[in-house]
């Protein structure tokens, strides 16, 4: 079976960039299948820090072809100014990377959608990117959306307007006033789109089932993380895709018994960014070391993360969800020096304790129950051997996988390439 697949296990953001970009070597095709410039992926190499948005991580490997697959959703504005973004590094891209023709395109109205869904909501709102996500998967399912392919026929034109409209429609109808000049953003999106038609826009989904016949090595990529699905995670506060395995049988056209390894990629402790329920959430100091010591801020708006610690009892469900078959753990380092480390093994809820990740999960539905392990003083990031590793963060690891049935594989005590341990 030629196809591995590599996804986060909780609210994103766990560093799932930096593992493809490490594995790359050992792959021909790096395919992201869902998701848009939502995401942050970010590389730190030879002194080099790169985010991706909607590029796949494996582009800075000399040989790898990189794929974003008919799942992603592609806004051309963001993706020619990631396209610039990388010119320092000399990339063949007519070589190297190819777009799916049954890719969504976002369009700027898409964006003024979002802005406009968020700011009526108030209080309840999503804490979405505003990347035009949400509203470009609902045209997409509602069976209105723009493909990247549309843009190669002469009736293109006339495709968008007769959406763009539509949307400017709607965004009457919310009665929010938001500050725009249609004729800068569609000025940007049609510049954008000419040099979008210059890469090579495929029929992803053959090439991927012509690369395994030929017994290529894929790894799908995907982007958020499983507790953000908009099927399985933490709903309303999700995104609009499905960011569990199944997302890359539907988003690349991968057959599900084509699927070999499943890569979970999860952090030592948790994160989210954006609103939501998060029962194991700290708004003490503690939460606030783990914020400034891991560097806690979006890397595609900024905004500062939620941080609290790691919670077996979703992570559990996400490794059932997804089927994963091996773990990594990201920003271990970033637990060094706390006395204690807390691990949420079960939820309090009315009805007695439960094991397991229940229909809602806010704090008036569930209360975490922690066990304390003791925590390690030594910091981990010059460490490159496993040997190093100090007895309680040795302790945390085998826990961790005892708890979770899963080896973990993989330890990442850095965000460059070089702090990636393998177990
Ligand atoms: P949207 O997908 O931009 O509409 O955002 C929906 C929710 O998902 C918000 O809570 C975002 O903060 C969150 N989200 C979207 N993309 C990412 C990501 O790449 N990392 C972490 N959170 C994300």
């Amino acid at each position: 079976m030629a196809v591995d697949l590599l996804l986060g296990l909780q609210w994103g953001d766990e560093g799932k960039g930096k593992i493809v970009d490490v594995l790359t070597s050992s792959y021909d095709i790096i395919a992201r299948f869902q998701g848009g410039p939502n995401a942050g992926h970010t590389l730190e190499f030879e002194g080099n820090k790169h985010v991706l948005h909607t590029i796949p991580s494996g582009i800075f490997h000399p040989k790898a072809i990189n794929l974003i697959g008919n799942g992603v959703v592609i806004d051309p504005i963001i993706f020619i100014k990631e396209i610039e973004g990388l010119k320092p590094y000399n990339i063949d891209f007519n070589e190297k990377l190819l777009i799916s023709k049954k890719a969504h395109l976002i369009l700027p109205t898409h964006r003024l959608l979002d802005a406009a869904s968020e700011a009526s909501k108030g209080k309840a709102k999503i804490g979405s990117t505003l990347k035009g996500i949400g509203p470009t998967y609902m045209d997409k399912t509602g069976r209105n959306g723009i493909r990247v392919g549309d843009i190669l026929a002469s009736n293109w034109e006339e495709k968008y307007k007769h959406l763009s409209i539509k949307h400017l429609n709607m965004l009457k109808s919310y009665n929010i006033s938001i500050d725009y000049d249609l004729d800068d953003l569609e000025s940007e999106f049609f510049s954008s789109i000419e040099n979008l038609k210059k890469f090579k826009l495929v029929d992803s989904e053959q090439y991927l089932i012509d690369a395994q016949k030929e017994g290529s090595k894929i790894l799908a990529e995907g982007a958020q993380g499983s507790l953000l699905d908009v099927d399985f995670g933490t709903y309303p506060f999700v995104t609009s895709s499905t960011t569990t395995a199944a997302g890359a049988c539907t988003g690349l056209g991968v057959a599900p018994n084509k699927i070999n390894e499943v890569f979970g990629i999860f952090k030592a402790y948790a994160t989210r960014v954006g609103s939501g329920p998060f029962p194991t959430e700290l708004s003490d100091s503690i939460g606030k070391t783990m914020a400034k010591v891991g560097n806690e801020f979006g890397s595609t708006t900024g905004r500062a993360r939620r941080c609290g610690w790691i919670d077996l009892v979703a992570l559990k469900y996400c490794i059932n969800i997804n089927g994963v078959t091996q773990l990594m753990m990201m920003k271990s380092d970033v637990l060094s020096g706390f006395n204690k480390i807390k691990v949420c093994t079960a939820y309090q809820t009315e009805k007695g304790i439960i094991d397991y990740l229940p229909y809602g999960i806010s704090n008036k539905e569930v209360a975490p129950i922690f066990e304390e392990l003791p925590g390690w003083k030594e910091d981990l990031t010059d460490m490159t051997n496993l040997d190093e590793f100090p007895v309680n963060f040795n302790n945390y690891i085998s826990y961790l996988e005892k708890a979770l049935n899963t080896p973990i594989k993989i330890v990442s005590v850095g965000p460059d390439r070089k702090q990636t341990i393998f177990r």
